[in-house]
């Protein structure tokens, strides 16, 4: 019976607080294991190179060029010190799908181009003010092992790129190559993660910040942390006495996860098996597919949708996560949202309301617990920085710097979130701990941080 599957699906999704506390605790250690050793743990634990977070005496025009999300991006920020930033100009465009899986230099060539665009459209002021070269913040959200602030090589690619010969390159270096070959005068002074960027553009705004997460197509989060506490760093010992680290918690696994027959086989048939298991389970790329396997398997085992299982229903990722949160928040009495999305995308027409309501149910589910997942991901955080309990007799103020497609559109989702974090810490706590959405926050930080690191400093 449908009702059955349902019913299974449920349970085996089920993220009770005891089972999440579990989790942030498997989480902690993870932290502590990554920090001690290089491949100490699944959790790389990714030092930035980012050991002093903008001030806002920041000056001067600066780039950013944003590659990793939905959309390409690039900016262009002017700091004016204390009165922060005066203007910001963009261009988006997304990244081709064939560039996504094809050879390094295709894809930079195409962002250098992009970029060569932006600035060549540029009014006469910005070129080369003052004879500076223009300089320019690179928010790349991948792994990397960053060997500076300016250079780092490709660990491995997550989200669907996948071009092999790309891994264990330096990515400033062919950026820098493909800028020379698109004749674009501009010098990388900062390589940043997304969280990073979230997280210095979070800082400027509020200083407070000390936790950035994004929940976007993928799912990733970075905080501030004692340099002392990171046994790998054998560097100089920051002035600041801290060091933002890039968790790539995408990549967490643990035994305590609710995993499912549809988690392991989207895994199975992914371009990364094995691999950013916990961003599976919780970012849009994701959510998706997990609600279109589910209901294939509904269609074959029960007729979800009648005698015959819809064509449409069997291509890999067919339903997006916009999709899903379309009908998952479809307050039609009839639930035409959800009848028109079957519709259009799967091409099932005249379903009942009855398998309306299965179909949001499994949108709730699947939901519930990627939010849920991500709430216990932010309480291990603030259990390894201490941020969850008393310092000098008071409760530390955190604000979690947020962003992404998912965090920002799906409000069940985030209020999902919102609400278990506050179940998780408390009500005593609750009210230290914030997030706020820090939209294109990493874009800016990118900027802030090239600005933090320019040559002319
Ligand atoms: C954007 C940031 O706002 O959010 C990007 O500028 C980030 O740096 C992105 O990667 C993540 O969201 P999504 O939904 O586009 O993957
Ligand atoms: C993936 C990437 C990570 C990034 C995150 C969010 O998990 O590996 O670097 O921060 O997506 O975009």
């Amino acid at each position: 019976k449908s009702g059955d599957i349902v019913k299974e699906l449920e349970e085996h999704c089920a993220t009770p607080v005891s089972k999440l506390k579990q989790i942030a605790d498997a989480m902690t250690v993870e932290m502590h294991a990554g920090l001690a050793s290089e491949g100490g743990s699944k959790l790389k634990m990714l030092i930035t190179y980012v050991d002093n977070l903008p001030t806002r005496d920041e000056q001067g025009v600066y780039y950013a060029l944003d590659l990793g999300g939905t959309n390409f991006r690039v900016l262009r920020v002017q700091l004016a010190g204390k009165s922060g930033i005066e203007y910001k100009e963009f261009a988006e465009v997304s990244i081709p799908p064939q560039l996504m899986v094809g050879t390094p230099e295709a894809l930079f060539d195409y962002i250098a181009a992009e970029l060569n665009k932006f600035i060549s459209s540029e009014s006469e002021k910005f070129r080369h003010p003052s004879g500076r070269q223009r300089e320019l913040g690179f928010t790349f959200s991948f792994p990397v092992l960053q060997l500076s602030i300016d250079s780092g090589t490709l660990i491995r690619w997550t989200k669907g790129f996948s071009i092999q010969d790309m891994v264990g390159r330096d990515v400033v270096a062919e950026l820098t190559k493909a800028m020379d070959r698109q004749g674009v005068d501009m010098r990388v002074s900062a390589l940043v993660n997304d969280t990073v960027g979230t997280l210095a553009g979070g800082k400027y705004d509020n200083k407070d910040v000390a936790v950035a997460v994004i929940l976007g197509t993928g799912s990733n989060a970075a905080y501030v942390e004692r340099a002392q506490a990171i046994p790998k760093w054998h560097g100089p010992h920051p002035k600041s006495g801290e060091m933002v680290i890039n968790m790539e918690w995408g990549n967490f696994k643990s035994s305590h996860l609710p995993l499912t027959e549809y988690d392991n086989s989207l895994d199975a048939e992914s371009l990364n098996p094995g691999e950013q298991i916990f961003e599976k389970m919780i970012s849009g790329m994701y959510l998706g597919e997990l609600l279109r396997r589910v209901l294939y398997r509904m269609a074959n085992e029960v007729a979800l949708f009648g005698d015959t299982v819809p064509p449409k229903l069997k291509t890999h990722f067919i339903l997006r996560t916009p999709e899903m949160s379309a009908m998952h928040h479809d307050t039609s009495p009839d639930l035409n949202v959800v009848g028109e999305k079957l519709k259009d995308i799967l091409e099932i027409s005249n379903t009942s309301l009855s398998t309306r309501k299965t179909v949001v149910e499994i949108c709730n589910i699947l939901a519930t617990r990627g939010a849920r997942l991500a709430a216990a991901g932010i309480l291990g955080i603030l259990k390894k920085t201490g941020r969850d309990s008393f310092r000098d007799g008071e409760l530390p103020n955190t604000v979690i710097a947020m962003d992404g497609g998912l965090y920002e559109h799906y409000s069940e989702y985030r209020n999902c979130l919102e609400n278990t974090l506050n179940e998780l810490v408390g009500e005593k706590l609750a009210k230290h701990v914030k997030l706020i959405l820090s939209n294109d926050g990493s874009g800016i930080g990118a900027a802030l941080l090239a600005a933090c690191h320019s040559q002319y400093i």
